[in-house]
């Protein structure tokens, strides 16, 4: 699996901040925000362009512009917090939407929303999620992408642990990975550690489905 580290000391410091339990929730989710941009940035050194002639002022010039735009697929709750800052620098990309709550006893996703295209054989999408810890909530919603024919999948996250690439790397998804940190691992509540604590309680509060 294609694994990047985005290391820019400008993602570090917004990643210093995420990890930071004094950080509030309004600078938590600007935090997130500005880190998603970059992340987003590196991801898309490697879409495919087109080149078109765009008139100035002065004379003709070479533009650019995306010849396939991503779907854009955050991950609710937390994902959500990075589908703004994905979406501003992706204007001509669409939005799908994948809800998942880990349950706390058995750490196993729990789906409750989805709303996808049927076919995206064609389409890169770009997946947002603040955090994958066993990569349970991913590999759920990588095979649900799967599932429609996808086979160019790009993950953001702000960070992951080796538990989680040894996972994916073993679902043999059409994945790659651009993150700003791989922890040391999880901890006995399968929580990343040293972390940033729940990504989703700490933008929106502690409000996160629960189920019987
Ligand atoms: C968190 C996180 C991931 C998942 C990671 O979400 O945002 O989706 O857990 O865990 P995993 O890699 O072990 O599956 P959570 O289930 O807490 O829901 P939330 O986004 O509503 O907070």
């Amino acid at each position: 699996m294609d694994v990047l580290v985005v290391q820019h000391p400008l993602a570090q410091t917004r990643l210093t901040a995420l990890r930071d339990s004094r950080t509030d929730s309004a600078n938590f989710r600007a935090a997130l925000h500005e880190l998603t941009t970059m992340l987003a940035y590196e991801a898309a050194r490697t879409f495919e362009a087109a080149t078109f002639p765009v008139h100035t002022p002065v004379a003709v010039a070479k533009g650019t512009r995306l010849s396939n735009p991503p779907l854009i697929v955050p991950v609710l709750r937390a994902g959500l917090g990075m589908a703004d800052a994905t979406l501003a620098l992706l204007p001509e990309s669409s939005m799908g939407f994948v809800g998942l709550a880990r349950d706390e006893k058995t750490f196993e996703p729990r789906p409750y929303m989805e709303s996808l295209p049927d076919d995206l054989s064609t389409r890169p999408v770009l997946v947002l999620d603040p955090m994958v810890a066993t990569g349970g909530s991913l590999e759920h919603c990588c095979r649900l992408l799967s599932a429609r024919g996808c086979v160019d999948m790009t993950v953001l996250c702000a960070l992951t642990t080796p538990e989680a690439i040894r996972r994916l790397e073993q679902s043999g998804l059409p994945l790659k990975l651009v993150t700003a940190s791989i922890d040391d691992g999880l901890n006995e509540s399968m929580f990343i550690t040293p972390g940033l604590g729940d990504a989703g309680d700490r933008q929106f509060g502690a409000y996160a489905p629960h189920f019987e």
